[in-house]
């Protein structure tokens, strides 16, 4: 086959349409499960500014280092979004979310971009659903964020994943255990691998989440930031840890989970899929009690996840769960002749409007040809139309599944294919 002139950037691809409705199963069903934990939806657009992006995520981070997708126009600066959490909070403070009353609980679903190397499970335009809720300081806000994620993953049938859970404390217990770990790892420093390296004095606590083998060994004797939580911290933690017990969301404790974001505060945690391979993490997310203030706002707590939906679509080819009820069509009117093509036409129109999915041939094809398409389209019956039935107002009405095909007038359709549905549902 000669290569496409045209593709797609690197790491970015079309969702074809098989592909397509397993997405849109997805996003109904994220939609209709977040009505139903009482969140709102809210869309933003793709582009933020730069600054907002850097300063919500932090510097040094590796999204904001090395993976954003930048440009300028005139003076601007922006950025593709390569999270959700950053912008809805500007949106939050911008158009003064706080004064609609109460606590701010909004899920999103959207595409995000990152300038990652691509690999199965990492892309560089990927989706995510997401949710945050803003003006809660309480630990049943974090447990609510971890049970919507956790009851996503099970309504889907996704039910093999850890969850990590971690505390990083408040910005002041992070900073006496920087300096521990620094502690710890100084006297290795030249044995640390280069990027760890160049962290030791950045960004540390980031040495923790190193891939490197060279690193491992120094990693796993660190001392743990738990150790170093004040009580206030210490508390939140707790209740977070008994909420979850008292709901029967089992967590795996994880002293050196550390996320990529500068935004987090207290609690820290990720779904794991051992589904997955390298790409292991279906979803993370946790608290981030300054980022509203640090973004304008008044000091507002907050807390929410993100789940990556291309990760979760591979868990379910991994694990077989098919996500899409097989495509149909009840009826494929198939004619023969200009005048039953015109007949065929006005009938789809009034088969329609009373919720029967209907299609008939665009190319004047063969009889022949049409009942093989109604074949594929996987059409649950075929009504077969020419001269002779139009003049006698009878049609051949063909039940795909059974081969069994009966005479209906028009009129009798709409039963026929009813009762039948009644029948198999
Ligand atoms: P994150 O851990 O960076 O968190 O991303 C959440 C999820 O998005 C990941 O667990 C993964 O499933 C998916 N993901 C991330 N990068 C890629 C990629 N390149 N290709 C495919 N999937 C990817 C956040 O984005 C935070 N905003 C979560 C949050 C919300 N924290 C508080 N509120």
């Amino acid at each position: 086959m000669a290569q496409a002139k045209y593709t797609t950037h690197h790491g970015m691809v079309d969702i074809l349409p098989d592909e397509a409705v397993k997405w849109r199963f997805l996003e109904e069903l994220i939609h209709r499960e977040a009505a139903l934990f009482n969140f709102e939806e809210i869309r933003t657009p793709v582009m933020e500014q730069t600054e907002l992006i850097v300063r919500g995520l932090g510097q040094l981070t590796d999204i904001v280092s090395k993976e954003i997708f930048s440009f300028s126009r005139g003076e601007d600066n922006y950025v593709l979004r390569p999270e959700l959490t950053a912008p809805v909070v500007r949106s939050y403070v911008e158009h003064r979310l706080d004064q609609r009353g109460g606590t701010q609980k909004l899920y999103y679903i959207g595409p995000m971009f990152r300038a990652e190397r691509p690999q199965k499970g990492r892309q560089r335009q990927f989706h995510q659903f997401g949710l945050e809720i803003i003006g809660s300081s309480d630990p049943v806000a974090d447990v609510e964020v971890i049970a919507f994620m956790i009851h996503i993953y099970r309504k889907i049938g996704i039910t093999n994943t850890v969850l990590k859970l971690n505390s990083i404390g408040d910005p002041a217990c992070r900073e006496r255990y920087k300096e521990a770990l620094k502690e710890h790892l100084r006297p290795n420093l030249e044995k640390l691998s280069d990027v760890s390296k160049v962290r030791f004095e950045k960004n540390p606590l980031r040495i923790l989440d190193s891939k490197e083998e060279e690193d491992q060994p120094f990693i796993q004797n660190a001392p743990v930031i738990t150790g170093y939580l004040s009580e206030a911290s210490e508390l939140h933690y707790s209740r977070v840890k008994e909420l979850l017990t008292d709901l029967q969301i089992p967590f795996s404790e994880d002293p050196y989970l550390v996320r990529g974001m500068d935004y987090y505060t207290q609690t820290a945690f990720e779904l794991i899929s051992p589904d997955l391979g390298a790409q292991d993490a279906l979803a993370g997310g946790g608290r981030y009690d300054l980022l509203v203030e640090e973004i304008g706002g008044q000091p507002t707590p907050a807390v929410g996840f993100a789940a990556g939906m291309e990760r979760l679509l591979i868990a379910c080819d991994e694990l077989g769960i098919i996500l899409t009820p097989e495509k149909q069509v009840d009826i494929y009117i198939v004619t023969l002749g200009e005048r039953a093509r015109k007949w065929g036409l006005s009938k789809l129109q009034y088969l329609r409007e009373k919720g029967i999915s209907a299609t008939m041939d665009y190319s004047g094809r063969s009889m022949k040809a049409q009942m093989k398409d109604a074949n594929r389209e996987g059409a649950r019956y075929a009504l077969l139309v020419g001269e002779n039935e139009l003049n006698e107002g009878m049609f051949t009405l063909r039940n795909m599944a059974e081969s069994t095909e009966k005479g209906v007038a028009f009129d009798q359709i709409l039963n026929e294919i009813s009762c039948s549905s009644r029948a198999s549902s």
